[in-house]
């Protein structure tokens, strides 16, 4: 995972392999808002208002603050069993303030303090390669 800073506020980007993505419907059902319905505006562009919250599936683009009381979440990718997370763990985030936990699509798990899922700034792919944050085809965030 890459970190660029937009804005002061951690940007993440996150490849994920298939076997990542494929975990996201494993967790469907177990996050709080899983086609990300709350407050659009503000946490999911309407372009990735989808099952993997972003314009290309392999990459999660997402701003690294907890939505409960902006803390660091950590990455904890590993699936399975360890400290502070179920035994079911399909890899993701740990909020360790007060343990909000998020998927890999950054969308949180129920029953957790944090209200939202992780938010997704506006972004474009120009080209290949080049991903620009801040900005999308309706113009700049
Ligand atoms: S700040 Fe993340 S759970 Fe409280």
């Amino acid at each position: 995972m890459k970190t660029v800073e937009w804005r002061g506020k951690p940007v993440w980007i996150l490849r994920r392999t298939p076997d990542m993505l494929a975990s996201l419907k494993k967790t469907d059902a177990q996050v709080a808002d899983a086609k990300s319905e709350r407050n659009p505006a503000e946490f999911t562009p309407e372009y990735c208002m989808n099952e993997y919250r972003s314009i290309k599936p392999e990459y999660l683009v997402a701003i690294g603050i907890c939505t409960h009381l902006g803390c660091s979440p950590s990455t904890k990718f590993a699936p399975g069993p360890q400290s502070s997370l179920p035994d079911d763990w399909q890899g993701g985030f740990l909020c360790p303030c007060h343990g909000s936990t998020f998927d890999l699509a950054g969308r949180v798990f129920k029953n957790k303090p944090a209200p939202d899922n992780l938010p997704v700034p506006r972004h474009m792919y120009m080209g290949e390669g080049k991903l620009v944050i801040g900005k999308d085809e309706k113009g700049e965030a």
